[in-house]
């Protein structure tokens, strides 16, 4: 994961430290961390975890999309692809309804994400509304939900 951030469009260098706590705190959801094999080899990873989105009057629970990551020399093989399909898959089997994350809309938006502003969903830290995508697992879901999240 670390080695897959280090050639990123956007890293801080620190993405395998946000999966360590991640992993260790109490929004882990073990069977949405999915990795993709090949001959016994670690490809790539993602990770679901559960958050809340929360305004004044009452809470929503949902899932972010943290660290999606697959090594550089497997990239443009659809394996990001399959592990986002896939964790969605399972999450809605769940009962889940929806996902929030923050990233490059260009990437995330031929999965049916959209900008959290048009839901009226924000993030709780500063970071610029353009990056900040939400989508739906069961249509209609995040209707009349809005508020801040954090993760
Ligand atoms: C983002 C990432 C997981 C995609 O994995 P992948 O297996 O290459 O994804 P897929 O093969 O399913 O899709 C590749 C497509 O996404 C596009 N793409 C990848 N990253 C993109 C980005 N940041 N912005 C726009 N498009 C992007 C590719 O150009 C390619 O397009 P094409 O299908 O038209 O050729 C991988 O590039 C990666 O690990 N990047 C480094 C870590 C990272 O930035 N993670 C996301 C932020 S949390």
């Amino acid at each position: 994961m670390k080695v897959a951030f280090q050639t990123a469009q956007v890293s801080n260098g620190k993405e395998q430290d946000f999966v360590d706590q991640l992993r260790s705190g109490p929004t882990y959801i073990p069977d949405l961390a999915l990795v993709a094999e090949e001959d016994g080899a670690l490809l790539g990873h993602i990770m679901l975890t559960e958050t809340s989105i929360a305004n004044g009057e009452g809470t929503h629970e949902t899932l972010f999309l943290g660290p999606i990551s697959v090594l550089l020399e497997h990239r443009r093989r659809g394996i990001g692809s399959r592990l986002i399909r896939e964790s969605f898959m399972l999450a809605r089997e769940m009962g889940y309804t929806s996902v929030v994350l923050v990233g490059d809309p260009a990437y995330y938006h031929r999965f049916g994400f959209r900008s959290s502003v048009d839901f009226g969903i924000r993030h709780a830290q500063e970071i610029p509304p353009e990056y900040v995508m939400a989508c739906e697992l069961v249509p209609g879901a995040l209707s009349g939900v809005s508020g801040t999240f954090d993760c």
